[in-house]
């Protein structure tokens, strides 16, 4: 199946509309959990808006280090993908142009102005991050593999089409004080060249009146297509464009699947956060089929990971045997950076440039980079 599809060995095919093999795994890990809780030390903690004290020095967890060879990623080449139109070729019917009569060297000279003029454009790499299931780190994966990838020297532009606006906060942007955003965009056809902050990436930015987006597009001809329409301008100009949706598969999520090439899907390893992934392979193939057949998920991202926990580990054995080789290598590990940069606005890869937690996403944006993205 197209969205399922990776250069690497597939899984099967996921066929969703009776009973998912994933069912049966979920089941045998509610049986497992305990009655009362007990088992273990941790409790699953809901997340919660980063609330810790500006002034408290963040106190670095107990983490594991990661392997790292920034060499790596720095070096991977930015290759060109697709193409827009060609410039119209010059006609040349065999008559002597003025270029030749000043010097046979001239020709040199044309041939490279020639070459310059039909250099294919790039078009981004438009990446989704989707699941809606609230507070799985869709909005810290989007801006710290956003600032991963831009580090490794690629231009990024960060959209934030959540009415919550946490993406732009987090770049230290208050979308009470935004005066035009991606509603102005999506409703009213602002150019997005218009709303683009500059900060550690490119952000188009968010502000609370994009709550009511969903109802002023809902009679707009083509309003599945507003954000796909919007990007045109700007695609030639980035490399990536990374897309944080709100936790809702709604008219917004659909513009971001519409106009992405690819979706990339944080999963909180835990159990309810898993349940809702085939809901949201369901949304995918309805958008593959009417509106966008190119989407397809890059990979699945087990975030917030708690390796101290039998019930994590049970999560991501669940995700790698029906999701195979679309569950990315890299895990996101829990780490209080995470919340506390923010608070900040800044990125975890700003806030704390060597932490385990900074590196978890440069090992995710080679990963990336490796299944062949821009
Ligand atoms: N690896 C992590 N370890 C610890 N906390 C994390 C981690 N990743 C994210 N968080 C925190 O968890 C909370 C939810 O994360 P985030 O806002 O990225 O989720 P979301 O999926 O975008 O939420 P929503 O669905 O509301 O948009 C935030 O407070 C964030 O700082
Ligand atoms: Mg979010």
């Amino acid at each position: 199946m197209g969205f399922l599809s990776r250069k690497k060995p597939k899984p099967a095919p996921v066929t969703v509309e009776e009973s998912h093999p994933i069912d049966e795994d979920l089941q045998r890990m509610e049986e497992l959990v305990p009655e009362s809780v007990a088992a273990e030390a941790p409790a699953p903690a809901p997340p919660a808006p980063p609330a810790p004290e500006p002034s408290a020095p963040p106190t670095p967890p107990v983490e594991e280090e990661v392997a790292e060879d920034e060499d790596d990623y720095l070096a991977v080449e930015d290759e060109a993908e697709e193409y827009v139109e060609e410039e119209p070729e010059e006609e040349n019917d065999g008559r002597m142009m003025a270029a030749d009569l000043i010097a046979p060297s001239r020709n040199d000279f044309v041939e490279e102005r020639r070459a310059e003029a039909e250099a294919p454009v790039k078009h981004a790499d438009v990446i989704a991050f989707a699941n809606q299931k609230g507070g799985v780190a869709k909005t810290t994966t989007t801006l710290n593999l956003a600032v991963a990838l831009a580090e490794s020297g690629h231009r990024v532009l960060c959209i934030d089409l959540d009415p919550q606006g946490n993406l732009t906060m987090s770049q230290g942007i208050d979308p009470d004080k935004v005066e035009i955003s991606l509603y102005d965009v999506l409703v009213n056809d602002v150019p997005i060249s218009e709303i683009i902050v500059r900060r550690e990436i490119d952000i188009a930015v968010a502000s609370i009146d994009l709550a009511g987006a969903e109802i002023a597009m809902s009679t707009k001809i083509g309003r599945e297509r507003s954000l796909e329409k919007a990007l045109k301008e700007v695609s030639g100009d980035y490399d990536f464009v990374c897309i944080d949706t709100p936790p809702s598969l709604g008219l917004l999520t659909i513009n971001a699947l519409t106009a992405a090439n690819k979706v990339i899907v944080p999963v909180q390893c835990e159990y309810l956060s898993m349940r809702g992934l085939v809901q949201l392979q369901n949304t995918l193939r309805m958008i593959q089929e009417n509106l966008n057949p190119d989407v397809h998920i890059e990979g699945i991202l087990p975030t917030m990971l708690d390796t101290r926990t039998v019930h994590a580990k049970e999560a991501v054995e669940i995700l790698e045997e029906n999701f195979g080789d679309l569950v990315f290598h890299t895990r996101i590990r829990k780490a209080i950076k995470f919340a506390e940069a923010p608070v900040k606005g800044s990125s975890v890869l700003k806030y704390d440039s060597g932490s385990s937690a900074a590196n978890y996403y440069r090992e995710l944006a080679k990963e990336v980079l490796a299944n062949g993205s821009a």
